[in-house]
């Protein structure tokens, strides 16, 4: 019998060329690139063809990668239908979940699951969920849609579609750092997920819906609007110690520390940090990032030494805050980077696939016998 691992913890179940993580070292590498290098040279879509692809593109075919993400921005009538339809008070995250699953009924051949044809689902849905979310919050508020500017890079777009004016280089730029941060992460529990599901030859769209509903628990992907919620309860730099301290005892976990794989810094919060810092500066919110540092400085001295670092959910919040993100778009726009991430896994299981199919250890009674009703 195999030995039971709770959470799958320490369990090898798949092989990936896409993502290298050493969680005792703190290293994240996507096909051998160190993550800092490419959030400092690489765009997101770049990004996204290093990772369906396993090597970086050429000039030529960088652009016609770019072309076809931008060509397919527009939502269709019967979806952007579809969005205007649902209650403006829904959560955003249930909203991505309900309008990408959704997007299987456009489909003729939902079905289908060749690598080269889910490539270019997966390609759809990844130029899609921009204009969706975009398109959600801009109908949520009482405003008319953006239609998208197919000459501008995904990030860019994003954040023109949300704002209705062109995000500044700075923050156009900042949009996409964090989308080239969050792509794709081995095998946590949203990939999995993803995966579990097209193993059984199931649709791309059910595979990332089932992705979506993974991401969005506080333990996950939800964690960086915890965040945020966490920041905007601490009215001052002075008040965090006391905030802190109360939560640890307590036993409560802080959002954003903690992995099951990093016990050293997470090299995406390295990053992040910086260009935390930078933005509230040039936004006016240095006193957020202020909270955030000294959040890192006692939980770096109350729990570094258990292996709890800052993980990639902690700059994150007070990144897409400078940006202008609302909190609840926060983890949505988590979706946005790791419909990369997941896609190249879903065509990597496609591509050598078996059924998963774990074994649960019985533990309840044997040789019991059917009590009628009567004698209960
Ligand atoms: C992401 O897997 C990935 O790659 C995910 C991700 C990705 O890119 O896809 O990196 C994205 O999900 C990042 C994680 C975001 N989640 C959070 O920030 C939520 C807070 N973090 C914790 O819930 C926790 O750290 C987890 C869930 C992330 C990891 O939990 P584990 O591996 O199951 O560890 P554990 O809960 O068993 O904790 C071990 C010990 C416990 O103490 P003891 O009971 O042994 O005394 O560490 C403590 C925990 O209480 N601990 C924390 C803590 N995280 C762990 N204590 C305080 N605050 C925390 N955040």
């Amino acid at each position: 019998m195999a030995s039971y691992a709770k959470g799958l913890e320490g369990v090898v179940a798949a092989h990936t060329s896409m993502s290298f993580i050493d969680g005792e070292k703190g290293i994240l590498e996507y096909v051998g690139i160190p993550i800092g290098e490419l959030a400092s040279n690489s765009s997101f879509e770049e990004t996204v063809f290093l990772l369906w692809n396993g090597r970086l593109p050429k000039h030529g075919e960088l652009d016609e990668f770019s072309h076809k993400i931008r060509s397919r921005y527009a939502m269709s009538p019967a979806l952007e239908a579809r969005l205007m339809a649902l209650p403006k008070k829904a959560e955003p995250m249930h909203v991505m979940r309900t309008l990408v699953s959704s997007l299987g009924l456009d489909d003729a051949r939902p079905d289908v699951t060749d690598v080269p044809e889910v490539r270019e689902k997966a390609l759809t849905v990844l130029s899609l969920v921009p204009t969706i979310l975009a398109g959600f919050h801009r109908y949520r508020q009482g405003k008319p849609l953006i239609k998208p500017d197919s000459n501008l890079p995904l990030a860019e777009n994003f954040l023109y579609m949300l704002n209705g004016q062109r995000p500044t280089p700075t923050m156009a730029k900042a949009m996409d750092v964090c989308l080239i941060l969050h792509a794709d992460h081995g095998l946590n529990n949203s990939t999995f997920s993803a995966r579990v599901v097209v193993s059984t030859m199931s649709d791309v769209y059910s595979a990332l819906t089932a992705a979506i509903g993974s991401l969005r628990g506080p333990l996950h992907g939800g964690a960086n609007e915890g965040v945020m919620v966490m920041l905007n309860a601490i009215p001052s730099v002075a008040d965090v110690e006391k905030f802190i301290q109360a939560k640890l005892e307590h036993k409560d976990k802080i959002m954003g520390f903690g992995h099951r794989v990093y016990r050293a810094y997470d090299p995406r919060a390295s990053h992040l940090k910086v260009l935390a810092k930078q933005l509230a500066h040039d936004t006016g919110n240095s006193a957020l990032y202020e909270k955030s540092a000294k959040i890192e400085e006692i939980m770096l001295r109350e729990k570094a030494a258990k292996g709890i670092y800052p993980n990639v959910d902690f700059y994150s919040a007070t990144t897409y805050h400078c940006i202008g993100l609302p909190l609840d778009l926060f983890t949505p726009c988590f979706v946005l980077s790791r419909v990369g991430g997941w896609s190249g896994h879903i065509l990597e299981q496609l591509s050598d696939n078996r059924l998963f199919r774990p074994s649960a250890d019985y533990t309840g009674p044997h040789d019991v016998r059917y009590t009628p009703m009567n004698k209960r």
